[in-house]
């Protein structure tokens, strides 16, 4: 049985220079008691523990308490300790759920993949078989052995790495400064601060969206404003704006390439317009690049922030293409907004801890990075062509799929007719985990979502997994 916490009680004559005496524990309790500061129910301390607090013998702290006892004031129960008595004995506490809450929106059970099958085709992850361990373990060793840096943060990032990261985002048309960067965990927490510090209430997010971005905006209390996302047509410009006209949402957050979950990629001219709406109704943009550097020349297309445009927030993440574990994003602001964000990611953290920091830091500049990334590139180009052949050549009729060219996933369309709930039981049975996808989805009334269908993933899928997988998932839409 768990213990309760005792309360802890001041005895005066402690403090006066001279031992305190069984008397004045008594008196010390019953004033104590009076002041209200030994409620009902209050478990006093061990004996042991007032005899090592004070140095007074056990002797004399145990006939404190029976006195204490033999006056009613006390009652002891047996291997539990010694309490004030009351007539129910406990005391009554209001269980946090039922304190008024905030409001916080409950949120619904993490549906991480369902880890029993040994396929998991719709995982936004990169295959582990492809993660660069000994490099990072060497990092690792070289920077704890780096002396000075043992009790060293940076609220704002590592600056070492802050700098690194501003400058491969110049070499990608992205003029940057170390100054405009914030280090982040992962990318969630950069979308986190932007919501608070920012003190946005209205957000426009693409539906369908990555989920976790939808429960965040929503759980900050934020209203949102969907915007409705066909990627075999491409984004009807004007539905868009009428909305962000009509609403007013002080930001949108869009995932402008390989977007989670639909892979689909903005075109130029639908990137163009969106920066010239938001110079017109001072709409602040997050773009999230969480695809970034997964393909080669995935990194084709211009981003929001490339095209410039003021009021352009940037976030992206090395957990997608480096290490989940790491945990290690960066959110790209302009030069005004960086003390409001750096104070509020103070608040939250005082600091991300600059030992992962540091490894990745050394890894970059040992050009471990580079060198990994052209790995991993050429192995998800040849499973992403892998995955799109196997596609053709086992979806049957009524199937498409977007081509990102990018990214961890493509998203793939079944037919209406087919139960996504008894497809994904029946493809449980040869192994293969799909995830249902109905959280990304904007839920308005009872109408259905405009998609229907899943993600496939490359970057965690090899070719033979991949192959079995869509060669069963072929037979299962067939029948
Ligand atoms: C589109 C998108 N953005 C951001 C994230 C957050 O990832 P992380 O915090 O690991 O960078 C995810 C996670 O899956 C995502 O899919």
């Amino acid at each position: 049985m768990q213990r309760s916490p005792y309360h802890s009680f001041s005895v005066r004559s402690a403090f006066e220079g001279r031992r305190p005496t069984a008397a004045d524990l008594v008196e010390s309790v019953l004033a104590e008691h009076r002041a209200g500061h030994l409620p009902d129910g209050a478990r006093l301390p061990p004996v042991r523990a007032i005899e090592k607090q004070l140095g007074i013998s056990k002797n004399t702290v145990q006939s404190a308490y029976d006195e204490l006892v033999a006056r009613g004031v006390c009652v002891t129960r047996e291997r539990d300790g010694v309490f004030i008595a009351t007539s129910a004995a406990t005391i009554s506490r209001t269980p946090l759920a039922q304190a008024s809450a905030p409001a916080l929106r409950p949120l619904p059970p993490l549906k991480s993949a369902d880890k029993s099958a040994s396929i998991q085709l719709s995982s936004v992850f990169i295959d582990p078989a492809l993660l660069p361990r000994e490099k990072l373990s060497e990092c690792a060793r070289s920077v704890l052995r780096t002396p000075g840096l043992e009790s060293f943060y940076d609220v704002q990032g590592y600056a070492p790495l802050r700098a690194q990261i501003a400058e491969r985002l110049t070499a990608r048309a992205m003029p940057t400064d170390a100054s405009q960067v914030i280090i982040t965990t992962g990318s969630q927490q950069a979308l986190d601060i932007v919501v608070r510090a920012l003190a946005v209430r209205s957000v426009a997010v693409e539906d369908p969206v990555y989920s976790h971005a939808r429960l965040l905006f929503e759980n900050l209390g934020a209203t949102l404003t969907s915007l409705r996302l066909d990627p075999f047509a491409g984004i009807d410009l004007d539905q868009w704006t009428s909305a962000l006209v009509e609403h007013k949402p002080s930001l949108l957050y869009a995932i402008t390439r390989f977007q989670n979950p639909t892979g689909y990629s903005y075109q130029t001219h639908e990137l163009e317009a969106l920066v010239r709406l938001s110079a017109t109704t001072g709409m602040g943009v997050l773009e999230d690049d969480w695809g970034s550097d997964m393909l080669s020349e995935g990194d084709y297309r211009p981003t929001l922030r490339s095209l410039g445009g003021d009021n352009v927030l940037y976030a992206n993440s090395f957990t997608k293409k480096l290490l989940p574990s790491l945990r290690v994003g960066y959110l790209v602001a302009p030069n005004p907004l960086i003390p409001t964000l750096v104070a509020m990611k103070r608040l939250a953290t005082l600091g991300n801890p600059w030992f992962t920091e540091a490894i990745l830091s050394e890894f970059l500049d040992r050009g471990y990075y580079d060198t990994h990334l052209r790995a991993v590139q050429a192995a998800l180009d040849a499973r992403y062509a892998h995955c799109v052949d196997t596609l053709r050549e086992h979806m049957p009729e009524g199937c498409r799929w977007t081509l990102p060219g990018g990214g961890p996933t493509l998203w793939l369309e079944v037919p209406r007719a087919v139960d996504l709930a008894s497809l994904s039981a029946r493809m449980h049975a040869h192994d293969v985990h799909i995830q249902s996808t109905e959280e990304h989805f904007a839920r308005e009334g009872s109408e259905a979502p405009h998609l229907h269908g899943f993600r496939v993933s490359y970057a965690f899928c090899d070719e033979e997994k991949l192959t079995r997988a869509i060669t069963a998932l072929g037979r299962e839409l067939r029948a």
